[in-house]
This record gives C-alpha cells, structure tokens and sequence, in this order.
C-alpha cells in the first residue's frame, strides 16, 4: 500500500497537460486542451484535458479520469505501477513498507516544531522593548495596527543580526539542516557557518488550516528591496497550495471568501471585521488554490489593488475561480490603492457597500473592455463592441444576455437593436456549432442504451440521473461527502437503484470514514479504468450547470428516493403477480 498522502503528491507534482502532452500532441481550447484519442481512431478531437481538475475525458470513448488513470491506459499498466511510473518521473521516492514518510531525513513533525519555536522568538522579539521597538512602532503608527490584531495574527519580529535566530534555535535543539530545510537559515558561503535569512523585518507566520505554522513572509520597514521575503517551499509548504488567513476565513466562509492581494489587506480586513479575506502568498492565484477555495465556498469576491497590474491579476483569477465553479464578484476600490488604505480612509461600512455592489465577472470584463478602448473614436468604438458582443453572445440565459445587450447599447452609444443584431448572428454561428457537436455526440451515445459499465442505467433512466448528480456532488464537493458520511444527511446504499451507483457509493463512504481519509487519486485502486472513465464523465456533466448548491443536492436525494420507491413498488407488484400466477397454476 502507498501511503495516499504520497499518492496525492505524486499527482500533484504530475501536471496533468504535461503528462499527457508527451504522448499526444494537445492543442489549446480555451482554458482546456484538446486532441484526438490516443485510446480510438477519430477525426474531429473529442479527447479533452481540463488542466483545472488535473483530470481527462474522451467524450468520444468514454475514457477519462485522472493522471494516474491516463498512465494505466497509455502504458498498460495496473494502478501500482502507474503510481511508480509517476513517481518516478516526478523524482518522489515512494518509501518501503514501514518507512516514515520523511524526505531527505527530516520529518515534518521537526519542521512544524521548529516553525512553531520561530515564530515564539520573533514574537518575543517583537514584545521586548528594546529588540522590538522598531517594529513596534512600525506596526501599530505606520500601519494602525491594535494590539489585539497583531496578537491575534501572531505577528513578530526579526532583530537585525545575522545570527539571532540561529543560536536560539541551536539552543534548543533544532540541527542545521532543519534550519536550512525549513528556509529560516542558509549557509554562508564563505565561513560554512549558519545565517539567518530575516533580519530586521516584521514577521507573518503562515498558519495551515490545521493550526501548523507553516511559512513565514517578512516585511521591511522602509523603502528598502526586497519589500517582502518570503518562505520558498519546503516539506511542509508550497506557496500554491496556501492562503493566507485562511485558517481564519474557514470558520466564516459559507457565504463569500475575499481575496485579496497582500498580507497587510488580509489583516486590515480581518481587523474590520470581515474575517472572511485570505490571500494568495506573494504569487498570482494557481489552480490548486481556485480548488481550495471551492472546497470552502461558493461565491468569491475578489478585492485586488486598482491598479493596472492589480486589475490584469483579477481578470486572471475571475478565470481559474470561474473554472472550478464558483461565483466570482469583482470590487474595483476607488479613491485608495488598496483595501488596506481603502478601508483606514473611508471605513469598514464603506467597505461592506462595495462588496454588496461587488460586480459580476461579466460587467467587470465589459468596464475592462472599455477601459481598453476609446470609444470616442469610432474605429476604436467598433473593436470594443465586437468584443462585447461576442462575450454577451455566449451567455445562456435570455433575460441576463438582454439586460447587457441594454448596458452595451448605453455604454457604446448605440441603438440597443444594433447591438441585439449582432448578438443574435454570433448566437446563431455559436448554436449551429454547438448543435454539430451535439449531434455528433448523440449519435455516439443513444442514452444510456448498451452501457456495460452501468448496465442498470438503461433500465432506470430517472433513477441513474440522480445518482449521477449525487455521485458528482460527492466527488467534487467535499461537504457534502462529509455530510453524508456522518450522516448530517440521510442518504444510504440502500437508496441506490443501480449496481454500480451503490457500489460508487459505498466506496466513497468508506473512503471518507477510513484513517487515511478521502482522495480522487486513490479512486483507481477500486475501480476499473472504465469505470474511472465513468465517474469522470459524470463530474465533467456536472461542472457545467452552474448551480452545486445544498438545495440542488437534496433535491437530487429526494428524487431519488422517489425512483426507488417507485421501482420498488412496480417489482413488489410484479412479485406479487407471479405468486399468484404459480398459486393459479399449482391449483
Ligand atoms: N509580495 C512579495 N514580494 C514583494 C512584494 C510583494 O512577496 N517584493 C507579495 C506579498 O505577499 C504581499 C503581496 O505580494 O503581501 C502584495 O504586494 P503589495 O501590494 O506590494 O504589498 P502589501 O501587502 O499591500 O504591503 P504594503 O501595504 O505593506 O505595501
Ligand atoms: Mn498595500
């Protein structure tokens, strides 16, 4: 057995368009890659790979899944080797049976243990009137902060030695190479001896949401580069795998997340109140972290620096956020560079106003467009409202796509029927190549008619749409597979009408009560390829509605249960017809 925390590295480690792109040669679709089957013969591409969800999908064949099972297929290979085959690749030593998990000989328990005493010393230092007055004063004058907020965040300080830190950590305990593994040390080139790398500088603990300190960024306290120095990954961190505050922001995240750009935003939001702000830690937002997010929530409000390059990095993050399902807001502050300078010029109320009025991701792409653009000039007119028209063409619903044919026409200053015109073409080009490839795919897969890998699904046409959106709702959101294993929600095996939707089920349930707990990438060791191949379809069906709220699941639960009541009672009825037939035949 592979430990799935390992498991879980190695995919991670695996990007999925890399991997896959050295077998075929994918060709981007957006924010996807497409190519032709590497496991049938075709012409027009149906094999796609969604870089977000690190998964694959042939909506062609059916085959799909994850890195590992793409491997399986390519390869010819079975679950373990597959696992090797990427570890390998990745440079990740997969331990022997009854090895502790440690790389390079130093376990993580050590790195959070001496994390923990760092981020103690600085805070110490920063207390202590003499080391600390500096920074201090820096905090709680320059920066407004009160002393419950800098306490509450554990902030500290660095003194401006080379070795404050190092003979303290010495002292207690903590060797070189975990000091120089946990990025708080280095050696010095020229005595072989131990640094420390911050110095003079106020101090951001990291947390996880475990509790466990992880990283530590350090900020100077004058104009002086770098401005921020900041943990690079170590074996307890990688930057694209955190946010900031989120250890926080998880206890009151079910309406809307935050996002924001810097540390010193996070805390000064927090400190008005609104503890629902993480943010990214120095680098623009990743997958992994879109991910994380849609595991807290739903909505996302993304409050960058109005800046021109704040606003490049929001158009970005409205994308990855968007992918992975979750509403995304956009504030546009004015009047401060920042929330931190927003909200200590005009106020947290001030503050809440605009995230009540927080745009769609749509008007703020249509505010960009014009900004892009002056539409004084008419030549300059017509290329904005070319792109208006072609993104207000791709929104599904009438009414939402007539109330920005509306704002179009205002902002460009032109009739709203020129504007409806021009959608309507674009609409109609955007149909007629949706409808091609619809048809194509129909004709690939009447129904459920012939499906050997839930050979009940033809039978219970309802019955496997539900389990299918409750399977998909299990997989992909983590609350509910939660809520469902400790059965905040009644849903059993017994409500399930096909073989294999039951046996997804169980699985799932098991998986998530185990002691190594639940991950996508150890589906492969209960599931056949096909089978995999499934699941995957079903998630790929489900990311494309929009809404994955609570309402729509146990609506999905209760529809269930109806079918299975109904099915029950037709094959009660028939029971009972064929005893009375055999009494009749008996007498
Ligand atoms: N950052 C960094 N290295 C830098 C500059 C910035 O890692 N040299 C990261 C930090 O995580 C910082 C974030 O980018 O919090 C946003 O940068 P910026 O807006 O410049 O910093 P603020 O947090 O707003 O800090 P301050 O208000 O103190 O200038
Ligand atoms: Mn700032």
């Amino acid at each position: 057995m592979i430990p799935r925390e390992i498991i879980d590295e190695i995919v991670f480690r695996n990007d999925v368009e890399t991997v896959i792109g050295s077998y075929v040669t994918l060709k981007r679709a957006g924010s996807n890659y497409q190519a032709p089957c590497p496991f049938h013969s075709e012409r027009t591409p149906s094999f796609t790979v969604f870089p977000a969800t690190k998964s694959f999908y042939c909506f062609g064949c059916g085959a799909g899944g994850d890195v590992i099972s793409f491997v399986m297929r390519a390869e010819n290979v079975d679950y373990v080797d597959a696992v090797k085959l990427l570890a390998d690749r990745a440079g990740i030593s997969i331990p022997e049976d009854g090895e502790q998990s440690e790389r390079d000989g130093i376990s993580r328990k050590r790195l959070y243990e001496l994390n923990l005493a760092a981020a103690k010393f600085f805070r110490e230092c920063l207390f202590d009137p003499q080391q600390g007055a500096e920074g201090m004063a820096y905090l709680r004058e320059s920066r407004g902060l009160d002393l419950a907020t800098i306490k509450h965040f554990g902030l500290g300080f660095s003194p401006n030695s080379f070795w404050a830190l190092t003979n303290k950590m010495t002292s207690l305990g903590f060797t070189e190479e975990e000091l120089i593994a946990a990025f708080l040390c280095k050696r010095s080139q020229k005595s072989g001896k131990l640094f420390d790398l911050y110095r003079n500088r106020v101090i951001f603990p990291i947390i996880d949401t475990s509790g466990n300190i992880v990283a530590f960024g350090g900020r100077v306290m004058d104009g002086s580069e770098p401005k921020y120095l900041n943990s690079s990954d170590t074996p307890v961190f990688k930057k694209s795998r955190h946010l900031f505050a989120l250890n926080f922001a998880r206890k009151v995240c079910a309406e809307r997340l935050i996002l924001c750009e810097g540390y010193m935003d996070v805390i000064a939001l927090h400190a008005a109140g609104f503890e629902n702000a993480v943010a990214t830690l120095g680098t623009a937002i990743t997958s992994e972290q879109a991910r994380i997010f849609a595991k807290y929530t739903k909505r996302v409000v993304i409050c960058y620096d109005s800046d021109k390059a704040g606003q490049n990095a929001a158009n970005k993050a409205m994308r990855l956020l968007g992918e992975v399902g979750i509403d995304v807001r956009v504030i546009k502050l004015s009047g401060a560079k920042d929330p931190d300078e927003y909200i200590k010029k005009f106020g947290a109320e001030s503050f809440r106003k605009c995230l009540d009025d927080s745009k769609t991701g749509f008007e703020f792409k249509i505010d960009k467009i014009l900004s892009e653009h002056d539409v004084s000039l008419s030549d300059e007119r017509i290329k904005a409202s070319a792109e208006i028209c072609s993104m207000i063409a791709e929104v599904q619903n009438n009414v939402e796509r007539d109330i920005y044919i509306q704002r179009a026409a205002a902002v460009l200053n032109v009739p709203a029927d020129t504007v409806r015109a021009e959608v309507a073409r674009l609409r109609k080009r955007l149909v007629g190549e949706y409808k091609k490839k619809q048809s194509r795919d129909a004709l690939l897969s009447i129904k459920n008619i012939g499906d050997r890998v839930n050979t009940d699904a033809a039978k219970y046409v309802a019955a496997n749409d539900c389990e299918e959106n409750i399977l998909a709702m299990m997989i992909i959101f983590d609350e509910y597979r939660h809520a469902v294993a400790k059965g905040e929600i009644e849903l059993t095996a017994d409500d399930f009408v096909t073989g294999f939707g039951r046996r997804v089920f169980e699985t799932l349930c098991a998986l998530e009560t185990s002691a190594e707990g639940y991950s996508r990438a150890v589906l492969g060791q209960y599931f056949s390829l096909d089978e995999i191949g499934r699941l995957e379809k079903i998630e790929v069906e489900r990311r494309r509605l929009t809404r994955n709220d609570k309402e729509v699941f146990l609506a999905a639960i209760a529809s269930l249960k109806a079918e299975k009541a109904a099915t029950e009672g037709i094959s009660g009825n028939d029971l009972l017809a064929r005893l009375r037939s055999q009494r009749a035949q008996k007498q």
